[in-house]
């Protein structure tokens, strides 16, 4: 099977010395084209900028943008069995890029920002019969109730929760603890381990075995 995997944080240029980002590291990301690869599967991944070495025998596809990972991740996702989509996508840019670095001013400063393009919910439109479309959720309260919301908003078969209310797991850590729900109602728990071992779990999980 071909799956397709987004990974890492997006960057929002501001001007050319600045951007808008977030603390993703991208190893969630990697960890399963990693477990995808193991288990003799075509792992395609779509990576933010991190300081990850390339994983072997993965086809790494580099972006920056949420624009960018968006064009990138459309291009490939006809194509794949499987789209999971790890990457911490920005969900605002500014609205302005300026040419030149921005000079300081008295006073303060109010930038202006623009929604970006919600990738996963693009996908859930275009989604072809037996495509399985996988997404996570970063949340720290009412993690089932705001997951298997995002699920039904985003028309997911598979949603991922990440409980970021603990410094242990979740966002630029060694560890996870997440709990998979499925469309059709299925809750799996996989407990604190390190990322690829979550990543072999989920995964086996989602291709059945
Ligand atoms: N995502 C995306 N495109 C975006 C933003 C997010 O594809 N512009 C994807 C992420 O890759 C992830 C899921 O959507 O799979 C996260 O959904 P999101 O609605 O952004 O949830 P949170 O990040 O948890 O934030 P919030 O609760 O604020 O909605």
């Amino acid at each position: 099977m071909k799956i397709l995997i987004s990974a890492g944080p997006t960057r929002e240029k501001i001007d050319p010395v600045r951007f808008l980002s977030n603390r993703s590291s991208g190893k969630m990301g990697y960890a399963l084209a990693e477990a995808v690869r193991d288990a003799g599967h075509e792992a395609i991944l779509i990576s933010g900028p991190v300081t990850l070495p390339p994983p072997a025998m993965v086809e790494l596809i580099k972006v920056e943008s949420a624009a960018e990972m968006a064009q990138a991740v459309k291009q490939q996702a006809r194509e794949a069995d499987v789209i999971i989509m790890a990457a911490a996508v920005a969900d605002y840019r500014p609205v302005k890029v300026h040419t030149n670095k921005m000079k300081k001013q008295a006073g303060n400063l109010i930038l202006e920002l623009e929604r970006t393009e919600d990738i996963l919910a693009s996908l859930g439109k275009i989604k072809t019969d037996g495509q399985l479309l996988v997404g996570f959720a970063a949340e720290t309260n009412n993690v089932i109730e705001y997951a298997t919301d995002k699920l039904k908003r985003k028309n997911l078969d598979w949603i991922i929760a990440n409980d970021v209310s603990a410094s242990d797991r979740g966002f630029a850590t060694e560890n996870n603890a997440v709990t998979m729900i499925s469309a059709t109602g299925r809750i799996i728990e996989l407990p604190l381990d390190n990322k690829y071992n979550i990543a072999r779990s989920i995964i086996a999980h989602l291709l059945n075995y």
